[in-house]
């Protein structure tokens, strides 16, 4: 399945749904989102407007102007963020070429029910789901399924996973989200229009969080396979019963009062966590993101300010898809309309107390958040940058007032109560004319200009001070997306994942697609998002000024248009393209050491199975997209994880292919034979114990 060269020509299209994605896919993580209204009905200037407007372009452009193609990056902090010139050629003779870290065969695109890693490379399975993690859980038995016992095993459709470090070089403690339920996989005779309260709360104990304490020690030294240790004291299952504390200003607050919680304090679960971040002082970050979908009766809110924000958060229907209604009042929003108001939110927990309780930070905002990711200021306080995962939404960054001090735990706990969220503002350094919307570079050669970070509130502990007209520091914080509207920010193509170069402090925006950009009533294309429905995605570097982050103004600049490297419409950096893998969709996002970038995918619009690509960001590879891995039929590649000698990925959904069904799967990875597809956490390692990437 695997050859040097990577496929040239375009494979045939697999499905109608917007990128790659089945119509279960979309049914059951987004509740159909791409089919829906888009929420985002503002008015806000689209690109060609805004680069009209000369002052604002050349005011901004004056702050962008530092990240202009300068040749080889020079990016250590404390210079000016300098982004590296186009690489020149291919990767030269004898294979496995490419940056150090990716020299690797890259795998071919290809639609197997496997787990293909390049050649040389080995695999195992760390945690599947229904795996128990405590020495009280039962062995999963699909066919006996309760919600006792999924509370006390590996949760379904792990998405994040990240690992942090234990005693000694071979133990971590790996934390994992369980972003969605597709019930109609799961369970034995499942009925959509008349699910069993069994089901219901085995589905909700599926849901949430996972933290695992896991081990390299069991296998030989050459081994990059990672055994979980049941019954570790931090192992800890987070479920749809299990309390979270909200916290920041808009604890407390009427928004989210409910008959349950008249206090408006503690709220029970976590819901659709996709991917996330970890800080520097250890705690985890994760973003709950497609919450709209469990709440139901929308259409039957009477109050019009409540429906509209209701609205805009993707809250407009009738029953909800999984009838969660029907077993708990507070998803009815007719019974509970202010429940919904208390997810949305980036959760942190700290891994290393097993009995601490996890906070809703409300002072990062109110969205669909995909994720969190940390970056440090010049001067010490906390930058945390987050994407919202919707057609034409927006990207933002929170800066903590209060500085990070190594090994003050205490000190730290509070530094996401207390700082100003903002969003930004994309300006185009091209005439609009030149954004031709086919991928057609402007004449200055890249899709680059500069932009602002637009404060929306600042957080005090418990108040708030707006900064947006007309609302209040709650209501901003609470329905962070009309603040968004109201300020004029960019639309963007589904901000997913963002991560910060640990070498040059350049900041990667994952934007997976947007097929509406630019069809009739919507907005067209623009220099940051310069394709009309666009169905590969595009990565965007963003470079704050003075290379900090603390810094409002930046620079930006396309570094990839996926697609088929074959398709003109695509562009790798420069790099060229008939060395490059075919990649669409891309996602979540990671560096290894070398600085170089990974970008997983979901929804493959070209007719593969999702994958991992590793890509050089600096150096004479810049740009040489080359494929790592491909996940099973009908999966996603989520939380990918890359250390020097071995690469984790999430495996999200196998299976979930058009038709399938618990009697009916259509992917039997990872345990084979006629077994049902279980979600898991593989691992791919050398085979002669060798670094991963280098020749
Ligand atoms: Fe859960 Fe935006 O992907
Ligand atoms: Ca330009
Ligand atoms: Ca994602």
């Amino acid at each position: 399945m695997t050859e040097t060269t990577p496929r040239r020509r375009l494979l045939p299209l697999l499905s109608a749904h917007p990128g790659g994605r089945s119509a279960m896919t979309c049914r059951y993580r987004c509740g159909d989102a791409c089919f829906h209204d888009i929420p985002n009905t503002s008015g806000n200037d689209y690109f060609g407007d805004v680069v009209a407007s000369a002052v604002s372009r050349r005011s901004l452009l004056k702050a962008g102007a530092v990240i202009a193609v300068t040749g080889a990056a020079t990016t250590a902090l404390g210079q000016e963020p300098a982004m590296a010139a186009p690489g020149k050629g291919g990767p030269g003779n004898g294979a496995p070429a490419g940056a150090p870290g990716l020299r690797f065969d890259a795998v071919a695109p290809n639609t197997a029910d496997v787990l293909t890693p390049p050649p040389g490379y080995l695999q195992d399975i760390v945690l599947r789901w229904g795996d128990p993690l405590f020495t009280d859980a039962p062995a999963f038995d699909p066919a006996n399924q309760s919600a006792e016992a999924q509370q006390r095993q590996f949760g379904y459709n792990c998405d994040y996973l990240g690992l942090l470090p234990l005693k000694g070089r071979q133990d971590f403690l790996l934390v994992a989200n369980h972003e969605y339920t597709t019930e109609g996989m799961m369970f034995p005779g499942y009925d959509p229009d008349n699910p069993t309260a069994e089901q219901v709360a085995t589905a909700w104990a599926a849901h949430g969080l996972s933290i695992v304490a896991v081990t390299s020690g069991r296998r030989g030294k050459r081994s990059g396979a990672l055994d979980p240790v049941v019954g570790h004291r931090l192992n800890r299952r987070f479920h749809t019963g299990t309390a979270f504390e909200l916290s920041g200003p808009v604890a407390g607050s009427p928004v989210v009062r409910t008959g349950a919680d008249p206090e408006g304090r503690t709220v029970l679960g976590t819901l659709n966590n996709c991917s996330g971040g970890l800080t520097q002082w250890g705690t985890w970050l994760t973003a709950e993101e497609n919450f709209n979908q469990y709440f139901a009766h929308a259409a039957s809110v009477a109050d019009p300010v409540v429906k509209e924000r209701l609205r805009r958060y993707g809250m407009s229907g009738g029953a909800s898809e999984r009838k969660w209604e029907r077993f708990d009042d507070r998803f009815d929003l007719t019974k509970e309309p202010n429940e919904a108001n208390r997810f949305g939110w980036i959760v942190e927990i700290d891994p290393y107390d097993p009995t601490s309780t996890p906070r809703k930070r409300t002072a990062l905002g109110r969205f669909k958040h995909e994720a969190a990711t940390t970056r440090l200021t010049r001067d010490g306080r906390v930058a945390v940058y987050m994407g919202d995962d919707e057609r034409f939404d927006y990207f933002y960054k929170f800066v903590s007032t209060g500085r990070y001090r190594r090994g003050d735990d205490r000190r730290n706990a509070d530094l996401l109560d207390n700082g100003t969220l903002y969003v930004a503002r994309f300006t185009g350094s091209s005439p609009a004319a030149e954004i031709t919307g086919d991928g057609a570079l402007p004449s200055d050669g890249a899709f680059d200009g500069g932009g602002e970070w637009i404060p929306l509130v600042t957080s005090t502990g418990s108040e708030a001070v707006s900064h947006v007209p007309g609302m209040s520091g709650v209501e901003v914080l609470t329905f962070t997306r009309q603040a968004g509207d109201a300020v004029g920010a960019t639309k963007m193509d589904r901000p997913e994942d963002v991560e910060p170069s640990p070498r040059s402090g350049v900041v990667y925006l994952a934007l997976t697609n947007n097929s509406n950009r630019g069809v009739v009533g919507q907005a067209g294309a623009d220099e940051a998002n310069p394709r009309t429905k666009n169905r590969h995605g595009h990565v965007v570097e963003v470079a704050e000024r003075r290379n900090d982050a603390g810094e409002l103004a930046f620079g930006w600049r396309i570094f990839l248009l996926c697609g088929d490297p074959n398709d003109p419409g695509t562009y790798f950096a420069g790099f060229d393209k008939s060395q490059v893998s075919p990649i669409s969709c891309p996602d979540n996002v990671t560096f290894d050491k070398y600085g170089n970038l990974w970008i997983s995918t979901d929804g493959n619009a070209l007719g593969s199975n999702d994958g991992l690509f590793g890509v050089a960001v600096e150096g004479e590879f810049r740009g040489q997209v080359k494929q790592f891995l491909t996940v099973p039929r009908g999966a996603e590649a989520c939380g990918p994880w890359v250390e020097d000698d071995r690469v984790l990925v999430c495996v999200q959904h196998p299976g979930e292919t058009d038709g399938a069904a618990f009697e009916t799967p259509t992917s039997h990875w990872p345990d084979g034979g006629t077994a049902i597809p279980r979600p898991s956490i593989a691992v791919a390692w050398r085979a002669d114990g060798k670094k991963i990437g280098h020749a």
